[in-house]
Parts: C-alpha cells; sequence; structure tokens
C-alpha cells in the first residue's frame, strides 16, 4: 500500500495523548484537486468541531479525511492505524490475534504515537516509525482481527476520545460515529461498491489484474465480511451519518458534500444536518 513515507516536516500532535498515532497520506490519484470553498472554510472559526468519517476500506476514508483536515486546519486522526500498530506488535510477540486478554495487556504495553506530517502521518511504534509496516497484507489482516475483541475495543475507544476530545479533528474509521464520537458534529459513513473499492486499491497499490490482484480482492472482502459482522461496534452507519455512496462520486464531488456539511454546521451550529 503506498503509505507515503514521513517527509521530514512532521509536527508533533501537540494534544498526543500519551500512546498514540495514526494518519496516512494520500489516495490513489495524489494530488490534491480540490476548487471550492477555500475562503470560506475559514480556519478562524473558534468553534472546532469533531467530524466523524467512517466506512469499509477503500471507500475514500483517508483521502477525504485528510484533504478535509488540511483544509480546516485540523487534525487526521486515522484510528485504524491504532489497530494496525497493535496486530503489529501482537505479530512481532508471536500473541496469538485470538488472545483478548494478552493482546489487552500489549496494548497497555505499548506506545504508539502519531506524528501529522505535511503529505501524511507518521506511526510510530514505541518510539519505531512503523508507518510503511503497518501497511503492509499480514498487518492489515491481523488489525482487522485483533479489532474484533470487545476490550481492545473499549481500550482504543478511550484514547481514540482522549484525542478527539478538543475537537479540531477529522478522525476515520469504523466506529468514530456509532462509539467513539456518538455526539460528533458531524459524522459522514463513505461506502462504495464492492468491486469498485477493489480496483481502487489495485489502482493505488499499483497492481496489475492477476493473481496478487486477486489476492487483494479476496482480502478485502474477507475484512469487509469480519468488519461488518463482528458482535462488538460492527462496521455500520450511525443512524445520523450522512451516507455517502462514493460508486459513481469524485473525489472532489465526495469532498464538496461533505464540505457543505461543515459550512452549514459550522454558521448554524445548533442545526441538526440531515
Ligand atoms: O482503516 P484501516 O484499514 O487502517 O483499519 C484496519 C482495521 O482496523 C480494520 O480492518 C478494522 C479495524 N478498525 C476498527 O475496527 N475500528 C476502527 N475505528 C478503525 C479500524
Amino acid at each position: 500500500m503506498p503509505y507515503r513515507p514521513a517527509n521530514g516536516s512532521c509536527q508533533r500532535l501537540s494534544r498526543m495523548v500519551g500512546a498514540f498515532a495514526f494518519g496516512r497520506c494520500g489516495w490513489p490519484g495524489g494530488a490534491l484537486r480540490v476548487q471550492s470553498l477555500p475562503s470560506r472554510m475559514s480556519t478562524s472559526s473558534p468553534r472546532k468541531l469533531i467530524i466523524a468519517i467512517d466506512g469499509p476500506a477503500g471507500a475514500g476514508k483517508s483521502t477525504i479525511a485528510s484533504h478535509l483536515a488540511r483544509r480546516l486546519g485540523y487534525v487526521n486522526l486515522e484510528s485504524g492505524a491504532m489497530y494496525r500498530a497493535l496486530a503489529l506488535k501482537a505479530i512481532e510477540w508471536d500473541i496469538s490475534f485470538d488472545d483478548e486478554t494478552a493482546l489487552v495487556r500489549l496494548a497497555h504495553n505499548s506506545r504508539i504515537q502519531i506524528e501529522p506530517c505535511l503529505g501524511g502521518n507518521r506511526v510510530l511504534l514505541d518510539g519505531r516509525d512503523v508507518s510503511q509496516r503497518v501497511r503492509e497484507a499480514d498487518v492489515t489482516e491481523a488489525a482487522s482481527r485483533v479489532s474484533v475483541h470487545p476490550n481492545v475495543r473499549a481500550w482504543m475507544v478511550a484514547r481514540q476520545q482522549e484525542m478527539g476530545a478538543n475537537g479540531g479533528v477529522v478522525m476515520e474509521g469504523r466506529d468514530i460515529g456509532t462509539k467513539v464520537f456518538p455526539a460528533a458534529d458531524i459524522k459522514v459513513f463513505l461506502d462504495a461498491d464492492p468491486v469498485v473499492r477493489e480496483q481502487r486499491r489495485m489502482k493505488q497499490q499499483q497492481i496489475k489484474p492477476g493473481v496478487a490482484a486477486e489476492a487483494l480482492a479476496a482480502e478485502l472482502r474477507e475484512r469487509d465480511r469480519r468488519d461488518r459482522t463482528r458482535a462488538t461496534s460492527p462496521l455500520v452507519p450511525a443512524s445520523d451519518a450522512l451516507v455517502l455512496d462514493s460508486t459513481e462520486l469524485s473525489e472532489d464531488e465526495v469532498l464538496n458534500r461533505v464540505e457543505e456539511l461543515v459550512l452549514r454546521k459550522l454558521n448554524h451550529p445548533s442545526q441538526v444536518l440531515e
């Protein structure tokens, strides 16, 4: 997966909580192509929103979240990176993905940090830069497996709540609008046809049709199934989320829709958005 390496312009997240981290830059196309709203999306607004972006892999969450965060001067927190970092540590320590107690203990004994950079975020595990490693297939699969455990999730959710508590965040994941910030100012659930999501991932990872592409598609489908059917906090839209199907939408179109919502919220804070 084309996780762009940190570019040397990282700034420490000022409200980094004890242990954490997130982030990913980029998306298949790379360049930011947003034309609308630059001046109206004023970052001088006194109100710092909590924006939740949920959805399955390949729906475009990361791109939208990082563009939006940059536009608003907010921090983009990628909650999946926390699960990935823990999964990596479980691999390295040879801890079973089914051993909930051991995984929670491992979490307590880990330092996971996120450093937002101009071009994305760096993920540090116990001080080591694992930004690239956590995107590899074995960690991706393991992250989905460790995330099924209620006590692992409770630990993650508590950390994520601490990180976003002051607002000014665009947090992306699977349960941000339902569990982490059920009272988020804005909730978006971004979905897309599975075949389109697979194609986007292949483009992103520069995989040509063939065996590797089929393996990636199978992995994505299995991860989807696990994320959507787990007993605790399955991937579902919050009842008050804007559900956007990006199958037929360009990045700009999705971003414009979300930006419209943000503007309405900034201009009319008490209005219930639909
Ligand atoms: O967003 P991602 O692909 O980096 O997430 C990796 C895995 O982590 C995903 O398969 C499920 C889990 N996850 C989760 O359960 N809840 C979140 N809020 C974020 C990720």
